[in-house]
């Protein structure tokens, strides 16, 4: 296998505060596929298939044990034989390691089923007039939320990712922005956003469904965290965490809190008073039961490998794919590259599995890729770049023939 150096990337950990990647720091060399224990890549679905899955920025595989649990918990309901006390120890289960890998304690995560269900609850705290600054390219979970308080007063400010922590004044309630753009995998400043916001009163939101599973997050240093799991955190779809402090979560309405939100849960299932749970379990929705089936497999996999090798294999990986089309230096397991329309398409027919979003396509590089499936994807990037310089060619060779003829 190939040799590659690991572009430089402690930068963004000594930004955020967190303890460098040590081993394939920066500018060491590394092989990528010894950056992970033997057999990751095997324990998924896609291996030896054909497929290069760069596409976890739109869903994470899962990890062949997290899929078989979540079929079991399907096939157990189908028979009759479902248990819904092993559902919710799964849910149990999910929070506890959801918790472990930010450093978090359980009882500051409240489990749910989507970001936008979560980021509902934040901005339905917010006072009339509230004043929010949010990234203008963001994911609509984070801002549609937030953008539909402003009928009562909530004003929310839109401003570029780089002029986020420099537009936090005074008068702002609310910083909200994902840690890892969806659209193009940039990665936001949080340090200076979390340093900005301190310095002007403000509360930070932030939305690591991009970025958990493979970033290092100053998660302790954060007001409220959401994360969808069905991402890098390879649930099936349907599960969702909130973490946050307790300052911030006590201001959060349990506004869909039902019997699962219940002190004990199972004394809360029929009538009043209202009696929630005291920590961020007030919060939880009750468990789409095979998504929490298959979370806690997942959950066990990523905590195994531990999010700062995943971190050095996945920008290792992104490091090669970047080097292999001539791109410059990057700092995110999400590669956006300027390919025409209907690139995606085309290469899924080589097998290459990537997604069209703001006019480029995202490639992602996480736990199930090899080597050889970056190699496979600079190889088919490269023939689609040629094709498309052929075709240019061929169309300006046919605008000057023509041009020739008509005179
Ligand atoms: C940054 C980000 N947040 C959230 C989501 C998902 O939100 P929801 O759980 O509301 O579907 C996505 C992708 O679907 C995303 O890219």
């Amino acid at each position: 296998m190939d040799d590659h150096g690991i572009e430089g990337h402690g930068g963004y950990e000594r930004a955020v505060g967190i303890r460098a990647s040590s081993g394939a720091a920066a500018g060491e060399r590394a092989v990528p596929g010894g950056l992970l224990p033997a057999g990751v890549a095997d324990r998924f679905a896609t291996a030896g298939t054909g497929t290069a899955y760069l596409d976890t920025a739109s869903y994470g595989l899962p990890p062949r044990a997290a899929h078989e649990a979540a079929l079991r918990a399907e096939r157990d309901r189908a028979v009759g034989r479902l248990s819904m006390e092993d559902m919710g120890a799964a849910l149990t289960e999910s929070r506890a390691a959801f918790a472990r890998l930010l450093g978090l304690t359980p009882d500051r995560v409240a489990a749910g089923s989507h970001t936008s269900q979560f980021v509902g609850l934040v901005a339905a705290s917010l006072p009339d007039g509230a004043e929010v600054v949010a990234c203008d390219r963001d994911f609509t979970s984070l801002l549609f939320p937030l953008l539909a308080q402003q009928e009562r007063g909530v004003r929310v400010r839109l401003v570029p990712l780089e002029e986020l922590a420099a537009a936090v004044r005074p008068s702002t309630d609310l910083v909200a922005v994902s840690a890892v753009q969806s659209a193009d995998g940039a990665l936001a400043p949080l340090a200076e956003l979390v340093a900005a916001a301190a310095a002007n009163g403000a509360r930070t939101l932030v939305d690591a469904t991009q970025a958990a599973g493979w970033l290092p997050l100053p998660a302790d240093r954060i007001d409220l965290l959401v994360c969808s799991a069905f991402k890098w955190l390879l649930a099936p779809r349907g599960t969702c965490f909130l973490a946050g402090t307790p300052e911030a979560l006590a201001d959060l309405p349990p506004l869909a809190a039902g019997w699962y939100a219940g002190a004990e849960i199972w004394d809360s299932i029929y009538g009043g008073p209202l009696r929630l749970a005291e920590d961020a379990r007030r919060f939880d929705l009750p468990p789409v039961w095979a998504s929490w089936a298959g979370q806690v497999p997942a959950l066990e996999l990523l905590e195994e490998v531990g999010i700062e090798a995943i971190h050095r294999h996945n920008l290792a990986l992104a490091a090669r794919f970047r080097s292999g089309l001539g791109l410059g230096p990057g700092e995110s397991a999400i590669v956006s590259v300027a390919l025409p329309p209907g690139s995606a398409d085309r290469l899924a027919r080589d097998g290459v599995i990537a997604s069209e979003r703001a006019g480029r396509v995202r490639f992602c590089f996480h736990l199930s890729t090899t080597a050889s499936d970056v190699d496979r994807a600079v190889e088919a990037v490269t023939a689609l770049r040629a094709g498309e310089r052929a075709g240019e060619r061929a169309s300006r060779d046919r605008g000057r023939s023509t041009s020739v003829d008509n005179t």
